[in-house]
């Protein structure tokens, strides 16, 4: 993939950029007008290949922008001098179809080399996934940069559990001016994709350490559960995160209401007080959810940060560091 090493050192010069502009619609259509329909193509092929790499590629908004804004610092392989978010807590072994980034990346470098970021690369095929899965479509503001590194302890900081409950959720998600509203709305993203029995077992086996079942679980659905996570299972085995796992829809909020939520994270949002009316009027009124959806996904994509900033070439790697590749010799 890399030519010279200096290519990418003249490559870094060019691109480094401090200022954060305001993000705005159409950000490319003066400098890579194709942009938007490549990575809705690129998207539209992952789909066929594997239906579920749509929901991994989205997840991948969250992971980014709660850390440190949307920077695509979540993208960046660990170096010799650095451990990046990749190794946190809520994103080994987990995380998944960066190689779709990467398409995307490629395809678009073909077209308009060192124009569109790898930030926005992230919230235009998170956009992407939740309209190719039946979900709204919008439009998204444009114009991030991307980070110059990337830290796992600050993933390892921020990102919740899936142990986490309304409470703690609620209080994460004001930090960044996020509403109760917004949080449950945006927990609506699993309507698509799959979860492991690792993110499960305790609340199947030990929930709070009562050495007992969550009761929330509904016992029919619990029965599944087991079946399919019973002790001493390889807990990469995986499980949908709703009735509906491929298709965006409010399924996810019926699942609640009915005690057959997958994540104990997404089960407290209708066992809490505060939050319950929102997943009632979600599992009623699916407009009414993806109105919600969109705004929450709005405000979470202008999650910025003032930090040095540049157009990745490779989304795994800052421009001008070679260094990997020349070990690599
Ligand atoms: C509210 C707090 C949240 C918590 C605690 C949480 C936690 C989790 C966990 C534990 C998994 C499964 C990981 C595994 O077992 O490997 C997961 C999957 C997923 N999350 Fe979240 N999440 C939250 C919010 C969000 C948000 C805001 C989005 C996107 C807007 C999102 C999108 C997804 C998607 C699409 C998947 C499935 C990914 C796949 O199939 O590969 N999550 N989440
Ligand atoms: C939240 O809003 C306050 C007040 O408008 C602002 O000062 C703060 O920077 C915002 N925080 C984030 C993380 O955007
Ligand atoms: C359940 O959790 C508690 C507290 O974390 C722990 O002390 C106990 O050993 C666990 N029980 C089992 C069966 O894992
Ligand atoms: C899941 O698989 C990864 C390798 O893909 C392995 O390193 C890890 O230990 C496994 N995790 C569990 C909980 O079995």
């Amino acid at each position: 993939m890399y030519r010279f090493p200096w290519v990418l050192l003249l490559v870094a010069a060019v691109n480094m950029a401090v200022a954060a502009e305001p993000l705005r619609p159409g950000f490319y259509s003066e400098t890579c007008p194709p942009a938007e329909f490549i990575v809705r193509d690129v998207m539209k092929k992952a789909m066929i290949r594997e239906p579920r790499s749509l929901a991994s590629v989205m997840r991948l908004q969250f992971h980014d922008c709660f850390v440190n804004g949307c920077d695509g610092s979540l993208l960046l392989d660990d170096t010799a001098d650095m451990v990046g978010e990749k190794q946190a807590l809520s994103n080994i072994n987990s995380l998944r179809s960066f190689e779709v980034v990467d398409e995307i990346k490629e395809a678009l470098e073909d077209a308009c080399p060192s124009t569109v970021s790898c930030a926005d690369i992230l919230v235009l095929a998170a956009r992407d996934a939740v309209a190719l899965s039946g979900g709204p479509d919008w439009e998204v503001r444009l114009g991030r940069t991307d980070s110059l590194t990337a830290s796992q302890q600050d993933s390892d900081n921020i990102m919740p559990s899936p142990r986490a409950d309304a409470t703690s959720l609620i209080n994460l998600f004001a930090q960044f001016n996020l509403s109760v509203k917004d949080l449950v709305a945006l927990s609506g993203s699993h309507s698509i994709g799959k979860a492991r029995c690792f993110s499960i077992m305790f609340r199947l086996y030990n929930q709070s350490g009562s050495g007992k079942p969550d009761p929330a679980i509904e016992p029919e659905f619990r029965e599944k559960l087991n079946q399919l996570c019973p002790l001493g299972v390889d807990e990469n085995v995986t499980g949908p995160l709703d009735a509906t796992p491929r298709v965006f829809d409010n399924q996810f909020f019926k699942d609640l209401v009915g005690g057959r939520g997958f994540l104990n994270s997404d089960q407290t949002l209708f066992t809490s007080r505060r939050t319950r009316p929102y997943v009632r009027v979600f599992s009623k009124d699916q407009d009414e959810f993806f109105k919600a959806f969109v705004e929450g996904m709005l405000k979470m994509g202008e999650l910025q940060v003032e930090q040095p900033g540049e157009i990745r070439t490779n989304c795994r790697v800052v421009n001008g560091r070679p260094v990997d590749v020349l070990m690599s010799y």
